[in-house]
């Protein structure tokens, strides 16, 4: 891992998050009406699903964040959500994902975020997640820790099941959704309760700061995790998938250690990540 500056492309996707956030936040503005209703119609694509949009910001935000990567880096890797698919000759691959959460960008509520997260040789080494309408930044570098607005994040330390907290998500393909319904049937009355979100990226950064205890998905693309696990995994959490190996779209799990190791239990003996 030498030769390059963690620091400097921290630097950059912070930047870069920051910058999208606020021409996502402009766009969202320009609409007519508060609510989903000025997002119908011809602004609306569908991608896996007839509830799998995007939007015209999506597009925008990816277009800004990877011309940026581009300037300032032109021999990485990118990958991005709106079909940004480039090979580089650095070992940095950029994961961008311009809007986590567009269902609810699309209904005008609070939680989504853009996320920039790089891998070098294939290992996570630097995330920046920011949350435009708390004007709030989550970013981390390998073995820098975890920050929000700059300031040190830990997860919460919890070690039991029955008080905890935990986040989760949903696909958006029918027989995805109804095993995920499935394990959350076994998984509810085990634990303090469950938060949907709706942004994967805004979860991991909440058990980063102790907001949940833990958070666990089965299907996410590897845009959505990306920058948000490294956050998690510098602010002290577990993560990965059930089976040892780094979190992955088959399972992605954060928890604080003890707890990881608990629901890891809980859901290995679900068959949570060997469903549709
Ligand atoms: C989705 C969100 C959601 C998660 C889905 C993701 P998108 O990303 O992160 O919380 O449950 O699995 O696909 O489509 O809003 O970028
Ligand atoms: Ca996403």
């Amino acid at each position: 891992m030498t030769g390059v500056d963690l620091d400097a492309l921290l630097h950059l996707a912070s930047g870069l998050a920051v910058e999208a956030g606020e021409l996502i936040e402009e766009m969202r503005a320009s609409l007519e009406g508060s609510t989903g209703q000025g997002l119908t119609g011809g602004d609306l694509e569908t991608k896996s699903s007839v509830v799998d949009v995007v939007t015209p910001a999506d597009k925008a935000a990816e277009k800004l964040i990877i011309d940026g990567l581009e300037s300032a880096r032109p021999d990485d890797a990118i990958l991005g959500e709106e079909g940004s698919d480039r090979l580089g000759t650095t070992g940095v691959r950029w994961l961008v994902d311009p809007i986590d959460g567009t269902t609810n960008y699309v209904y005008d509520l609070p939680a989504y975020t853009v996320s920039v997260g790089a891998e070098l040789d294939g290992v996570m080494v630097v995330g920046a997640v920011y949350e435009p309408k708390g004007n709030t930044l989550y970013a981390a570098r390998l073995g820098g820790g975890a920050t929000r607005n700059g300031q040190p994040i830990r997860c919460t330390g919890k070690a039991d099941l029955e008080t905890a907290l935990i986040a989760t998500g949903f696909g958006y393909l029918a027989d995805r959704r109804q095993g995920q319904a499935e394990v959350l049937l076994e998984v509810i009355p085990a634990v303090r309760d469950i938060r949907r979100f709706g942004s994967a990226a805004l979860d991991l950064c909440l058990v980063a700061a102790g907001q949940v205890d833990g958070y666990f998905e089965r299907g996410l693309n590897p845009w959505d995790l990306a920058a948000g696990a490294i956050i998690a995994s510098e602010a002290g959490a577990s993560v990965g998938d059930l089976r040892g190996g780094p979190p992955s779209p088959d399972y992605t799990l954060a928890a604080p250690p003890p707890l990881f190791e608990l629901l890891r239990d809980l859901l290995v003996g679900l068959d949570a990540d060997q469903r549709p």
